[in-house]
């Protein structure tokens, strides 16, 4: 069959890669979508079961790293896309392990950009209609401060005056944050350099079904679930602007076919949230729907140490999107997170998968001193 467009997504068994494969596998039967991924303790084939089976999809099992491949890859499907997802993702892990941060997520961009560069430059129509779309995060602005720390009257955010825009200083605090900050210098270097068509989106915590349980939300649901204690950080007062992933999604999905080159997106909720009271959204919402009474959980709420170097918190300003392309998020938080502990209960399966068998000594690892 010839397809309309040939698509690598990397990372597509990972948390936010599946939902975007997912979209366009459907939204597009006239697209492949190839979808490179290393499969590492975060990438789970079993996020993408319900599309495995579509004629327009195919899974690669390789790391971004290895030009070669890389390279042999784009010619073999003739790929005119790339929606680059694959990283390593969570700030505790890189707090540990930076090598493999600045492997994956800076080493990793340079190859796939390389490759795509030989073979865009190789092929007869060049840079034309072909997008090098790199997906970063707003961790690369570095931290702003809380200057309301009681939030609006109804002590919802904003907790500042101050966003980050697409023009704010780059400023990453943590290894993770250095090493997309890295990531996204040379994406927009390939453009200044060479002219490749790229465009770099910067998005805030997203938070929905199939995230590995290492992070916040499903780590939290799965431990009140199970009766275990709430490793909350510091006071609990750090602030986070939430996105459902589905919007996310959408949002790439915008953005690859109307964004214009060389620019950057922001995309966020302005749904800012303190840890401490996503912490009791959640409880409320599980002990609700397990029919516990009302705060059956509140006890399981522990203080730790915190993270070192905690960015206080994050915003950001995603109106260039909006008034640009029209794009909104589409989900009240109430609604996502009633969706998404709802996923997790009703999917105790997959949770059990990745927190027993053959991914045990990773999570177990990850969890041993804590
Ligand atoms: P994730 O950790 O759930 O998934 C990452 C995926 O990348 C996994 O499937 C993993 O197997 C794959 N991968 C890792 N190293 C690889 C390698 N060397 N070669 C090939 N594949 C490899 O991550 P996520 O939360 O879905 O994040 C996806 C992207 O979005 C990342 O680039 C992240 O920086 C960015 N982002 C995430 C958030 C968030 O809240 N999760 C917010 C903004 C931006
Ligand atoms: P996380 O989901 O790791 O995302 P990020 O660090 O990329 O924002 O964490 C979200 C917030 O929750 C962050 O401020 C750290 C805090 N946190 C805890 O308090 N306890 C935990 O066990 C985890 C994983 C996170």
């Amino acid at each position: 069959m010839n397809f309309k467009r040939n698509i690598i997504v990397t990372g597509g068994a990972g948390f936010i890669g599946s939902h975007v494969v997912r979209l366009f596998v459907r939204k597009y039967p006239d697209y492949r979508i190839i979808n490179v991924d290393k499969l590492t303790y975060a990438g789970n084939l079993a996020n993408l079961a319900d599309i495995e089976a579509c004629p327009n999809y195919l899974f690669v099992k390789a790391d971004i790293v290895d030009f070669d491949r890389m390279l042999a890859l784009m010619q073999e499907y003739s790929v005119d896309g790339v929606i680059h997802l694959a990283a390593e993702s969570h700030v505790d892990r890189s707090i540990k392990d930076p090598f493999t941060f600045a492997r994956t997520n800076v080493m990793g961009t340079l190859s796939l950009l390389q490759a795509a560069k030989v073979h865009w430059e190789s092929s007869p129509a060049k840079y034309e209609d072909k997008l090098f779309y790199h997906i970063s995060t707003d961790e690369v602005y570095g931290a702003l401060e809380l200057t309301r720390p009681e939030g609006d009257a109804d002590g919802r955010g904003p907790y500042g005056e101050e966003f980050f825009v697409e023009t704010t200083k780059y400023n990453p605090h943590s290894p993770y944050s250095a090493s997309k900050a890295s990531s996204d210098h040379f994406v927009r270097a390939f453009h200044d350099t060479y002219g490749m068509p790229t465009i770099v989106t910067n998005c805030s915590n997203n938070y929905g079904p199939y995230q590995f349980p290492e992070k916040l939300i499903p780590l939290f649901i799965n431990n009140i679930r199970h009766r275990r204690p709430l490793p909350v950080y510091g006071r609990g007062e750090n602030v986070r602007d939430w996105l459902y992933v589905e919007d996310h999604a959408r949002a790439i999905d915008t953005i690859f076919h109307r964004g214009k080159v060389a620019e950057t997106y922001n995309i966020g909720g302005f749904n800012e949230w303190k840890n401490i009271d996503i912490v009791k959204v959640l409880i409320r919402t599980v002990d609700r729907l397990l029919g516990n009474p009302e705060g059956a959980s509140l006890d399981l709420i522990t203080y730790v140490t915190d993270r070192a170097g905690h960015d206080m918190r994050y915003a950001i300003d995603s109106r260039k999107l909006q008034r640009e392309l029209g794009w909104e998020p589409s989900l009240q938080f109430e609604e996502g997170i009633e969706k998404t502990v709802r996923w997790y209960l009703d999917n105790q399966s997959w949770l059990d998968n990745i927190t027993s068998g053959a991914y045990e000594n990773y999570y177990n690892d990850m969890y041993a001193n804590r």
